[in-house]
């Protein structure tokens, strides 16, 4: 198994090139199900998780074909409506094929995805949606069987909690529904706009884009389209605090600095020098008269829905605070399981304490952060150990890297071109 090899200690220094958003691509790829079509989604990012969910909508019965960074998708005749545990164990977000289903066949067979390293993470706000639509749902055998009655009928939905592929499932069950359909406390992510503007250009009737209440007026048709992904805010967000944990300046090229409004104030508080433009990020830490970089100040952070603090990010950041002046509260709201990173951040000598859902870290001087394995557990929790590591003195090996592929498009290739001593071997 490939390992990632960090020799830290080196600023970045350079520029960037942002990728396409996974957690956007993926709900557009399962929306080319809902009409037949060939359908081209631009900036799609090459990742595992994008190709299972490529692979996922050829075992329907699609054709695909990549052409750089485009995806041209042919849903025409969709043979099947089942998607295979062995998929959906790889990549829980195959359950937003259930919506796009519903709608195209009037039925859906999708394992039912199990906890996963950072939660338990049920589906019972999206089955309830659909419910609420007219489908009757029940669990056989391990897997979610999903089938409309008589029809598709508009309802109100409402979420406990914001949830985005829920919002994004209901929207796909509810684009073709009877009448109008009312989602309230929608997830309000940049993700979830994404969707609402590529079926939107189908022909669909929704109201209420980035808002917490979208409205669907159902309509009889929707046809295929060509629609481009947003640049991807987490993966922005990951460099512009690797920056912060080794110095230098880095310019995040293609992004959309609009998405990330709570990291830019967090990490200007913490004295970073952030300077936006419409498409781009330039992210440097301040250096003395001497030349030498300045310490940074630790900051509270609590994860939120959009527009707050991603939870997405949560593990980066305070891969960051490890090394930071004073002491910074991290609170962790959205799973219940998502300190998997501290463990392997204290082997570097990180200070942190666990109490339930907040981390206590105690800053401690950068030049007592020691290079050391460390294994990485889920996908976030890996980029947090690559910005650890990054900031080490020594070399550092990261095991289990398969994660980071899932969702970050050429990782290494990118740091190492802004200075950054990284490389992958063969385990
Ligand atoms: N929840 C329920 N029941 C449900 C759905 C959600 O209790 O039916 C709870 C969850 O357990 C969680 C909260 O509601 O406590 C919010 O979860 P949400 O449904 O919003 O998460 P998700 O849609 O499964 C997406 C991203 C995640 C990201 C979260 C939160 C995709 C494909 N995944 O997951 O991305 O962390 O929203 O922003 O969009 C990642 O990229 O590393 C990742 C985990």
């Amino acid at each position: 198994m490939d390992k990632i090899q960090i020799n830290g200690g080196r600023p970045l220094q350079g520029s960037i090139k942002v990728s396409g958003a996974k957690n956007a691509a993926l709900p557009l790829l399962a929306a080319t199900i809902l009409a037949p079509g060939t359908y081209t989604l631009h900036n799609v990012p090459d990742l595992r998780d994008t190709r299972t969910m490529l692979m996922l909508l050829q075992t329907l019965g699609a054709s695909w074909e990549r052409s750089g960074s485009s995806v041209q998708i042919n849903t025409a005749d969709l043979t099947g409506a089942e998607a295979p545990y062995d998929l959906v164990k790889t990549m829980r977000a195959s359950v937003l094929v259930l919506g796009p289903l519903l709608t195209r066949a009037g039925c859906a067979r999708v394992s039912l995805p199990g906890g996963c390293a950072i939660g338990a993470r049920p589906i019972n706000f999206h089955l309830r949606g659909f419910e609420q639509l007219g489908a009757v749902t029940r669990l056989e055998s391990g897997y979610v069987e999903a089938r409309v009655q008589d029809e598709l009928t508009g309802n109100t939905v409402y979420f406990d909690i914001p949830s985005v592929t829920g919002t994004e499932n209901v929207l796909m069950a509810s684009v073709k529904a009877t009448g109008v359909t009312t989602i309230r406390n929608a997830a309000k992510e940049p993700e979830v706009s994404n969707l609402v503007d590529m079926l939107t250009a189908m022909g669909a009737k929704i109201e209420g884009r980035n808002t917490d209440c979208l409205t669907v007026t159902g309509v009889t048709s929707l046809q295929a389209t060509e629609a481009t992904i947003i640049p991807d805010r987490i993966e922005a967000g990951t460099y512009a605090i690797a920056v912060g944990a080794t110095g230098g300046e880095l310019e995040i090229t293609q992004c959309d600095p609009s998405h990330l409004p709570v990291l830019i104030e967090k990490l200007r508080a913490a004295g970073m020098e952030i300077a936006t433009g419409k498409k781009s990020i330039i992210a440097s830490c301040p250096v003395n008269s001497r030349g030498e970089r300045c310490s940074l100040q630790a900051v509270n952070i609590t994860t939120m829905p959009y527009p707050g603090f991603p939870t997405d990010l949560q593990a980066q950041f305070m891969a960051l605070m490890i090394q930071c002046n004073g002491t910074s509260i991290i609170h962790e709201t959205i799973f219940e399981n998502r300190f998997m990173h501290v463990a392997e951040l204290q082997r570097l000598g990180a200070k942190i304490n666990i109490d339930g859902a907040t981390a206590i870290v105690n800053g401690i001087a950068r030049n007592n952060l020691f290079a050391a394995p460390m294994m990485a557990t889920d996908l976030r929790a890996s980029a947090s150990l690559v910005v650890a590591g990054l900031a080490a003195s020594g070399t550092t090996e990261i095991t289990r890297i398969y994660h980071l592929e899932r969702g970050y498009e050429n990782m290494v290739e990118k740091l190492s071109q802004v200075g950054a001593k990284i490389k992958q071997v063969a385990g």
